[in-house]
């Protein structure tokens, strides 16, 4: 198995699987790792933040006007409440598990909101980052790896003979967009899922203008006559669909397959969302998953395990009008992350990690619905996918507290959204999930018993 021993509690690389070890080239790769960067990863004394006074939840409510720079690792979006009584600062953090600021342990089933597929400071990845940083972060000129990411990008990517980079999913998704409207020369788009925080698709957020509205349209998943509907009602104005072709399931192949056709016979641009489903489902995304093509495609997170790195892909017609409009950003091809990318595109090459995601997140359910079965409590279902799965709960007070009782038996899952495999989520993983999980079960049964 090659989530098997990937690495060991203290961080450090041990026994990999033998289907790793067995392979020559990563072995190589995987062997000399930089000196600096273990006794880096191996110093215990970075486990303890010192701080005085006020704790980090609250010197970072002072500071940071929403808690948390990352909208999803505020209090709120964590627990529940911005009172819970849970960790929200790390200061370590190795395969699947992380060190709080207080030298507290946790395993780790939310993997930095799917940006980490393989596992926290994974040792080839992070060789391959500190080699680039070493060499010179930027320059005047584009680093080399900016070519050879595009064209490993344009070999296990169905849709893509063209690369744009960025540096996150909302700037990809937005790349996207502008790439359809300067195509189409159209305006109007109809799209299905979350791609990140920017205007073009924020149609319920304050700050945004009205006219957005006009503009981007919201249909419902996997709901064949709303998707029609759209179509019809926006006309010889279509610029593209743009779909998130997983949201808590899969999609009929009946809705995908009519999107790409509605897409193809409006003359608009056919767009996936696979910030979350490319080097998870497949390395190449749904769309090398279920076999449907769109024209063009974002990628992100998993990508470059941690790193930042994103990127827009897909038909050469549709991508050169990059060369009519503008999409620019000054590190889109800085060389750390796009290093992290190609040390990502290596294990892809070696070994099937999208395949081992789906076998460890099926056993990662299991262990959890074992806990919830064990435990009698009614009103929790392990939902999602395998490689992207999630806890549903009857009652948000319910998940409020499991979540924070889960955090003091040791584990941390996601609140209402997905929990992630990782090939770091071995054997003892597997095991502490399922005891966490039972820990926090068995007291939150007993406390509502007592309540
Ligand atoms: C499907 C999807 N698209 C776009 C984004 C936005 O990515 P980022 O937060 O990197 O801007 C996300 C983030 O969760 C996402 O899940």
């Amino acid at each position: 198995m090659p989530f098997r021993r990937f690495f060991d509690r203290g961080g450090k690389e041990t026994a990999r699987s033998e289907q790793i070890t067995e392979n020559p080239e990563m072995v190589e790769e995987a062997a000399p790792v930089d000196e600096a960067v273990v006794e880096e990863t191996e110093d215990e004394s970075a486990e303890v933040i010192e701080h005085d006074e006020a704790d980090w939840t609250t010197r970072a409510r002072a500071v940071l006007p929403t808690g948390a720079s990352t909208g999803s690792k505020r209090s709120e979006a964590l627990y529940g409440a911005a009172d819970a009584n849970g960790p929200t600062h790390f200061a370590r953090a190795v395969g699947c598990r992380l060190t709080d600021v207080d030298g507290n342990e946790y395993l780790d089933c939310t993997m930095a909101l799917g940006a980490v597929a393989l596992g926290y400071a994974e040792p080839n990845v992070i060789r391959a980052v500190v080699d680039a940083i070493a060499a010179g972060n930027v320059s005047a000129l584009s680093s080399y790896l900016e070519v050879d990411v595009a064209e490993r990008l344009c070999g296990v990517i169905p849709c893509a003979d063209r690369v744009q980079f960025l540096k996150t999913g909302a700037e990809a998704m937005a790349a996207a967009v502008r790439l359809a409207r300067s195509y189409t020369a159209r305006d109007v788009v109809i799209g299905c899922g979350y791609f990140g925080w920017l205007d073009w698709c924020s149609d319920e957020v304050l700050g945004v203008p009205a006219g957005v509205k006009d503009v981007f349209r919201r249909v419902p998943f996997d709901d064949v006559a709303a998707l029609e509907r759209a179509v019809t009602d926006a006309g010889d104005q279509l610029a593209a669909i743009v779909i998130e072709p997983v949201v808590e399931r899969l999609p009929s192949t009946e809705w995908v397959a009519r999107a790409r056709e509605l897409a193809t016979s409006a003359g608009a641009v056919l767009v996936f969302d696979e910030i979350k489903t490319g080097f998870r489902l497949r390395t190449g995304g749904y769309q090398a998953y279920a076999d449907v093509v769109p024209d063009l495609a974002a990628f992100g997170k998993a990508m470059a395990n941690g790193f930042p790195l994103s990127a827009v892909v897909g038909d050469r017609d549709v991508m050169d009008a990059a060369r009519r409009t503008w999409i620019s950003s000054t590190l889109a091809s800085e060389a750390s992350a796009l290093a992290a990318a190609a040390a990502v595109l290596s294990w892809h090459d070696q070994v099937d990690v999208c395949d081992s995601l789906w076998h460890i997140g099926a056993e990662m359910r299991r262990a959890v619905s074992a806990a919830i079965e064990a435990s009698g409590v009614a009103g929790i279902t392990v939902d999602g996918v395998d490689p992207m799965w999630m806890l549903r709960f009857d009652r948000p007070e319910r998940e409020r507290r499991f979540l924070e009782l889960a955090a003091t038996n040791g584990v941390l899952f996601k609140r209402g959204a997905y929990n992630y495999a990782a090939l770091a989520h071995d054997e003892d993983a597997l095991r502490d999930l399922e005891r966490g999980a039972s820990g926090a079960l068995v007291e939150l049964r007993d406390e509502e018993a007592g309540g």
